[in-house]
């Protein structure tokens, strides 16, 4: 299959740092389609050789086990190729337009790598000179939309020149390996089903912890917060896919309707549950690996009065047979003590005990990052005595060790599945809008409330609050792998 990959957004970000060395790796591993061209498009002038340089020097920020080689980059680089464009000008749409026809490749993906506030422009005029025929596919990055308002008019703008199967909407969540493990854990063992209900389940904990800060982004952030930034989108996708039903195939669509009927399942917040169950939360100063760290405050580009949350902490419930009454804790923030991503399954404890010493209830957890991997966690007999306590193990699955070099990325994986056109990991429009319309309710009482997010301490694990709010049903954060 031969593809034409246009990555509008060329020299940005998002390109150098997360698509390239994706795209380089896919390549490396030979798993990127022969016959493949990537076009980037960016407004300055430069020949193919002067992109193919920018990006070489770029790959010094990459990972050591990830960067090329000379020789190998000598040979990535034959694929890559540069164009100007000026994204407001129609006749660059179509002397894009011609390059592409002249060459009759089989797919074309378009990836809008690109400020989100320049997809409805961008898309209007790719549709306006016809680069939205049958083989062609447009990827949208987050962040799409501010609220369900502008997310709809963002997708309602897509859609006059894109059908919902050509418009794939990124979720790099998806794409990471403990998500397709989820789904095979899942749905490709029979093990866990039974007891993946209320009957079995006290709660479950989705973390998403960063150990840096904002960084350069505090223009960015400071108009998105965290709740936009991780819980909207992240967050959701992942408790989607831990709670819902059975699909009945492994379609694109029969996944999506399951995702979007936990969604829609989720219990909406009252003004009383939001000053109850959401945690908001902005990192002092503090310390991060054993470095002095700045307060949010104090970083570049954001307001010294700014009221913008860098942390999220709430209790959710979905309303359905097989989840009713279970919490659902979510918490993501920047400057936490670790960079540690992980969804904890806590099953009930056992009725009775025969055991002396406490009765520790089983886990399951799914760490996404730094590592990916699963451990259930069980009790066992050491066997050095008679009636003795009985002392935590873990069932340990590392998926590196098991799989070694045949582990794809998350941007790796959405590349290719956006080349070969499997929908799957990408998310549709209307889960993207119930996704807004459910957290819209606490951006709303947040914008009327005075009192503005808790101060939490840099390298710790959040506000207080975020604990009581565990704490309340009886329950802790896990935080250890
Ligand atoms: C992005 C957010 O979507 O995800 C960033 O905009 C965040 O603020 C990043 O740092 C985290 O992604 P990962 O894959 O590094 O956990």
């Amino acid at each position: 299959m031969s593809f034409d990959l246009i990555l509008f957004g060329g020299t940005g970000d998002l390109t150098w740092r997360k698509l390239m060395p994706a795209l380089f790796q896919a390549w490396r591993h030979g798993k990127l389609p022969e016959g493949g061209r990537i076009i980037a498009v960016a407004r300055d002038e430069r020949s193919d050789d002067a992109y193919r340089a920018f990006i070489r020097d770029r790959f010094v920020e990459v990972d050591s086990a990830k960067r090329p080689h000379d020789d190998e980059f000598a040979r990535f680089a034959e694929l890559l190729h540069y164009r100007r464009m000026d994204l407001a000008l129609p006749e660059h749409y179509a002397g894009l337009k011609a390059a592409i026809d002249a060459r009759g490749a089989d797919t074309v993906v378009l990836f809008l790598a690109t400020s989100p506030h320049l997809f409805p422009q961008i898309c209007k005029q790719l549709g306006d000179v016809g680069l939205n025929g049958p083989k062609v596919r447009v990827v949208l990055e987050k962040p799409l939309g501010h609220d369900l308002k502008s997310a709809r008019q963002i997708n309602r703008e897509v859609r006059a020149a894109f059908s919902e199967t050509q418009a794939l909407r990124i979720d790099h969540y998806l794409g990471k390996p403990a998500v397709q493990n989820l789904m095979a854990l899942r749905f490709g063992n029979a093990l866990f089903e039974p007891l993946w209900r209320r009957e079995c389940i006290a709660n479950i904990q989705i973390t998403l912890a960063e150990d840096l800060g904002v960084g350069t982004r505090g223009d960015f952030y400071d108009r998105t917060g965290a709740l936009r930034d991780m819980i909207q989108n992240h967050a959701l996708q992942l408790l989607t896919m831990v709670a819902m039903e059975p699909p009945i195939s492994g379609d694109a669509d029969a996944i999506r309707d399951e995702k979007l009927k936990v969604l829609r399942s989720l219990k909406p917040f009252s003004a009383e549950a939001i000053a109850r169950d959401v945690v908001r939360g902005q990192y002092r100063a503090g310390n991060a690996k054993g470095q002095a760290v700045p307060a949010y405050l104090e970083e570049a580009n954001v307001p010294a009065d700014s009221r913008c949350e860098t942390f999220v902490a709430l209790r959710t419930e979905i309303q359905n047979w097989r989840w009713a009454g279970v919490p659902f804790y979510l918490r993501t923030g920047k400057r936490l003590a670790a960079r540690d991503a992980q969804i904890v399954v806590n099953f009930r404890p056992t009725p009775h005990s025969i055991f002396p010493g406490m009765n520790q209830p089983n886990k399951l957890v799914i760490n996404l990052q730094p590592e990916d991997g699963l451990k259930l966690h069980l009790l066992a007999a050491k066997g050095a005595r008679q009636h003795e306590a009985l002392s935590p193990v873990s069932l340990d699955l590392d998926f590196d060790k098991a799989f070694a070099q045949d582990r794809v990325g998350g941007y790796e994986r959405l590349l290719l599945d956006a080349l070969a056109g499997k929908l799957n990991l990408f998310v549709r429009s209307d889960e993207q809008e119930q996704a807004w319309h459910w957290v819209e309710p606490i951006l709303e009482a947040w914008k009327a409330d005075h009192a503005g997010p808790r101060p939490y301490t840099s390298g710790t694990w959040g506000p207080a609050a975020a604990s009581a709010l565990v704490a309340r049903d009886g329950h802790t954060w896990i935080e250890e792998q």
